[in-house]
């Protein structure tokens, strides 16, 4: 095991060296994110909308500017009605037949010992499900719809340089994620709040230094979210919790109607809120080999002893109706809600933004091989619940684009 307190320390001495006045910086960072908080608190008081939304059918409509920057502010979306209400109502029957068909929940009891695991939970039951490969999944990954949407989001990233293109916004891979079907009642799926795609890594890892260089060396204001520069090289500490793939944005689409108390999704939504995290942590009060609480392997962390101020602006995201979809980008702090207190089924596909790029294609190519056996992805446990599922999709489902998507068919 590398000796990470050693590479903290190192690290923060040379973070702290691109400042002329590191304390200061974080002020300057400190008093931004005040203003930031304070709108989004305002707004929420006043019962106004938060995190910006657009309908699929305007996407490709010519007056969208406003949402755009609004979106590049705020680090995240809400798409409406990128599917309708029938065909989504169907998938989700189709996937529930495809659980219950294949015994998932006696499976999973088996499989994993876990008798008592969920005994807090009145039905016993899962509430995510380590399924990647139902006709469900496939069939909307796969969609023209959200090609379109995913075309559109990663259009909003600065992607071409003078030197290289980081990736194809147009041609987009899959990054098979999993399904989540919270039961109302449910106190078991809270997640505080945390951001994926590296935690320490986001201080100690080279081409994560070059892309907060700006951040760390007082040039807060000309700092881009939005560039994608070197975002397609980091090197992620292997972990089965870290996806080690560059997602332009995580998301979800809604199969069931969500909102607010219904252990829904909540974001702080400050594209550039990942600055004050980074500089927090270079501070006299945080331990010389600490970064604020983040750890080796796991999500990084926010929380009230070092971020509290960040942590005022996290809001839960609107209703969702089936077929909306919502992206966030991989620096935004997100959380579940620890209580499902509504009364129906809150159900999502997990599907983010993974575009191509010599990294994201490398996974995919593995990840294929998971898709033909039914085995579950690299990057997740190797729980291997589909292969022996009835009606699980295969290479017959797939459309010339779902090929392309899963790296069996060539891009051209
Ligand atoms: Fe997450």
């Amino acid at each position: 095991m590398k000796d990470y307190f050693k590479e903290i320390k190192e690290a923060k001495v040379i973070l702290r060296k691109k400042s002329k006045d590191y304390k200061k910086n974080f002020q300057k960072i400190e008093q931004f994110i005040k203003a930031e908080v304070n709108e989004i608190k305002h707004l929420k008081q006043n019962k106004q909308q938060i995190i910006p939304e657009i309908s699929f059918k305007d996407l490709n409509t010519n007056n969208n500017s406003k949402v755009i920057d609004q979106i590049k502010r705020r680090g995240c979306v809400v798409i409406r009605d990128v599917f309708e209400d029938n065909q989504i109502s169907q998938w989700n029957k189709d996937i529930e037949e495809y659980i219950e068909k294949n015994n998932y929940y006696e499976k999973q009891k088996e499989k994993a010992g876990l008798d008592n695991y969920f005994s807090n939970l009145k039905s016993g039951k899962p509430q995510i499900f380590g399924l990647y490969w139902s006709k469900t999944q496939v069939r909307i990954r796969q969609s023209n719809e959200l090609d379109i949407v995913k075309k559109w989001i990663n259009h909003l990233w600065k992607f071409k340089y003078s030197e290289y293109q980081v990736f194809d916004p147009a041609k987009e891979l899959i990054y098979a994620d999993r399904v989540r079907r919270r039961e109302p009642g449910d106190s078991t799926l809270g997640l505080s709040p945390h951001c994926d795609a590296g935690s320490i890594e986001r201080w100690i890892e080279s081409n994560y230094q070059k892309i907060y260089d700006k951040i760390f060396s007082d040039q807060f204001e000309n700092y881009d979210p939005f560039d994608a520069k070197f975002r397609e090289k980091t090197d992620l500490i292997k972990s089965p919790a870290v996806s080690n793939t560059f997602r332009t944005f995580q998301g979800w689409t809604a199969l069931t109607k969500q909102g607010p108390t219904d252990g829904t999704l909540q974001l702080i939504p400050i594209a550039k809120g990942m600055a004050y995290v980074l500089t927090r942590a270079l501070l006299d009060d945080v331990p010389e080999n600490e970064l604020c609480g983040s750890l080796p392997a796991r999500a990084l962390s926010a929380n009230n002893q070092y971020h509290k101020l960040l942590l005022e602006g996290l809001v839960s995201i609107p209703v969702m109706n089936p077929g909306d979809t919502v992206w966030w980008h991989p620096d935004i702090i997100h959380a579940v809600e620890d209580n499902h207190l509504g009364k129906g089924y809150s159900n999502v596909v997990y599907i983010g933004s993974m575009p191509l790029c010599e990294k994201n294609l490398d996974y995919a190519k593995k990840q294929a091989n998971s898709f033909l056996k039914g085995e579950s992805p690299p990057d997740f446990a190797a729980e291997n619940y589909e292969t022996n599922f009835i009606g699980r999709a295969t290479l017959d489902d797939l459309t010339s684009l779902g090929k392309k998507q899963l790296a069996l068919e060539d891009w051209k």
